[in-house]
């Protein structure tokens, strides 16, 4: 699919809920459970999701990728497993502390992932300094999303490539019923036995039901100066990628 030029994009100014120090306290409190309590509520979908956006970016051997909102660092691992050099970008430091010490757990410190606090709005990259840039389950949480893609743009070269992985909309209507029921009722039920902050999955749910569809989301992406963006709905929807190239 392909982004066609549309009236109406969404609306992906800074909203009260996603207030950058709540979130970051947020994922600084979740960080120990979150890798765990990913897998359980994504059924165990979430590894080939990110399997999958790894090799959408498809880095050459070198090739530099910012791993941006990076997290424990799961997508980065995967795309040094590709061969890239990766900087993993995040501002919560507990989650790129629990990363860094499973790399040290597995004797993989210093190997191809570099970790880096740094907030997705202001990189602390040079312009043009990137090959790739990666953003998995982290454009969503930006206090302004159009404002972290033209971030992006500016620290991407030209011809290089952004790879979105972000929740999205199911393509089937009855899933989708089914779907919302299980994120609103189920998940900030199972996160009160597995991670005691329900509130962080709330937000999770309120989040992924206000963010754009898989077209909404192109559309975005295409405003924000990216060129050729397209996108793969995965899981019947439930998750999508997008891809670009930086014009
Ligand atoms: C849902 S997690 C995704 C982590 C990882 N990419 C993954 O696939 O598991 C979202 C991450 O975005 C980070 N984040 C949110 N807003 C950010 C910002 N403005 N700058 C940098 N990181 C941010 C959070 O700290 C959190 O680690």
């Amino acid at each position: 699919m392909t982004a066609p030029p549309g009236p109406a994009l969404p609306d992906p100014r800074p909203t009260a809920d996603k207030d950058a120090r709540l979130v970051q306290q947020m994922f600084d409190r979740v960080a120990p459970r979150y890798d765990v309590a990913n897998t359980v509520f994504s059924l165990g979908q979430d590894r080939h999701w990110r399997r999958v956006a790894a090799r959408a970016a498809a880095p050459r051997p070198g090739d530099l990728v910012l791993d941006v909102a990076s997290g424990t660092g799961m997508l980065a691992g995967e795309l040094r497993a590709a061969g890239a050099r990766v900087v993993a970008v995040d501002f919560s430091l507990a989650m790129l502390a629990t990363g860094a010490r499973r790399d040290r757990a597995r004797g993989r410190a210093g190997e191809g992932v570099l970790w880096c606090t740094g907030d997705g709005l202001r990189l602390p990259f040079a312009d043009a300094s990137a090959d790739v840039l990666t953003i998995a389950f982290g454009l969503r949480n930006l206090p302004d999303a159009a404002g972290g893609l033209a971030e992006f743009r500016r620290v991407v070269r030209p011809g290089g490539r952004l790879v979105v992985l972000e929740f999205s909309q199911p393509t089937w209507p009855l899933f989708g019923e089914i779907y919302r029921r299980y994120l609103v009722g189920a998940i900030p039920r199972a996160a009160q036995v597995l991670t005691s902050d329900p509130a962080a999955y709330r937000y999770l749910a309120d989040s992924i039901l206000e963010w754009p569809d898989q077209q909404g989301l192109g559309e975005v992406m295409a405003a924000a100066g990216w060129a050729h963006v397209q996108w793969q709905s995965l899981s019947g929807g439930i998750v999508a990628l997008h891809r670009a190239t930086h014009p």
